[in-house]
């Protein structure tokens, strides 16, 4: 393990000083910058702890969580949006514990999971994007016109009637940005959002998540993915790595990975 220049188990605090580094289009705009506080948080499951003692606070709109494969990226982002409950430590993720306060997390936090099979319930695609409407209280027809709304905005609107099951990776995992997206949430947490997506859709995809005026939480083990993320957090073993800027984080983390890489521990991965 590198001598990380953060220290792995500390208390970390950061604010976002995004709205300095970006362009008047693309700027999100002071408004919605979302607390996430993590105060010690451990969770275990199946009697082994994956995450380990968590103890961040940040003020965001661009944050990066990075890491190598089981490292914990996506058990947190079920953690942050809620969907699982922490072992001990405390959670704060806009202002409400979002596992306890279940109405504000479907309200303000967006989930995209690493795997849109995990995600997706529903026959076709307009009825993907509606449910999460109707999850939200929208009667039927406001949902139907919201959802189409949506799809229209993605140039999309001739999905509505295709099965979800009859789309590939890439085009599901559109169809669940999309039903986030519908929601309006304040938050979008992004679970490597990428994977499977060829050149023209993921171009498609960033241009939008650049102009989406609430926060977003882009999970990636690719720094290339998280070029317009100024603040990373990077997690190791279910611990805090390091956090901090891209630059401070980025050197060591790609080091880090070069030298895991060099070596061989795939074998004693699933420990
Ligand atoms: N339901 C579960 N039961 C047992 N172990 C689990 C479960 N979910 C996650 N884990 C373990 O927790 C650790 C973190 O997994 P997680 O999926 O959060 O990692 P990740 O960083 O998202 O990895 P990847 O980059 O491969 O997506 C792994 O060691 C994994 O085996
Ligand atoms: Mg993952």
């Amino acid at each position: 393990m590198a001598n990380f220049s953060l220290g792995i188990g500390s208390s970390f605090s950061l604010h976002d000083n995004t709205m300095n580094n970006t362009t008047p289009t693309s700027s999100p705009t002071a408004q919605n910058i979302t607390s996430v506080q993590l105060d010690q948080v451990c969770l275990d499951i199946q009697g082994k702890r994956v995450l380990d003692n968590l103890s961040v606070n940040v003020q965001t709109k661009r944050l990066g969580i990075i890491g190598r494969n089981g490292s914990g990226k996506s058990t947190l982002s079920r953690v942050l949006s809620g969907l699982i409950e922490i072992s001990a430590g405390e959670l704060s993720v806009a202002g409400f514990d979002p596992f306890h306060d279940r109405k504000s997390a479907i309200r303000e936090i967006g989930l995209l999971f690493q795997n849109p099979d995990h995600q997706i319930i529903f026959p076709t695609v307009l009825e993907e994007v509606v449910f999460g409407l109707r999850q939200l209280g929208q009667k039927k027809a406001q949902a139907e016109q919201n959802a189409l709304e949506t799809l229209t905005t993605f140039g999309k609107a001739h999905w509505q009637d295709v099965h979800t099951s009859a789309l590939s990776q890439g085009q599901k995992h559109l169809v669940c940005l999309m039903a986030i997206v519908a929601m309006k949430p304040n938050l979008i947490i992004l679970d490597e959002p990428f994977a499977g997506l060829d050149i023209p859709t993921k171009k498609q995809l960033q241009r939008y998540l650049d102009t989406f005026p609430g926060s977003l939480i882009h999970i990636s083990h690719d720094p290339n993915d998280l070029d317009n993320y100024h603040q990373l957090l990077w997690l190791e073993g279910g611990k805090v790595a390091a956090f901090g800027t891209k630059d401070d984080v980025l050197p060591q983390y790609l080091a880090e990975m070069h030298r895991i890489g060099d070596s061989d521990d795939i074998s004693i991965l699933a420990h």
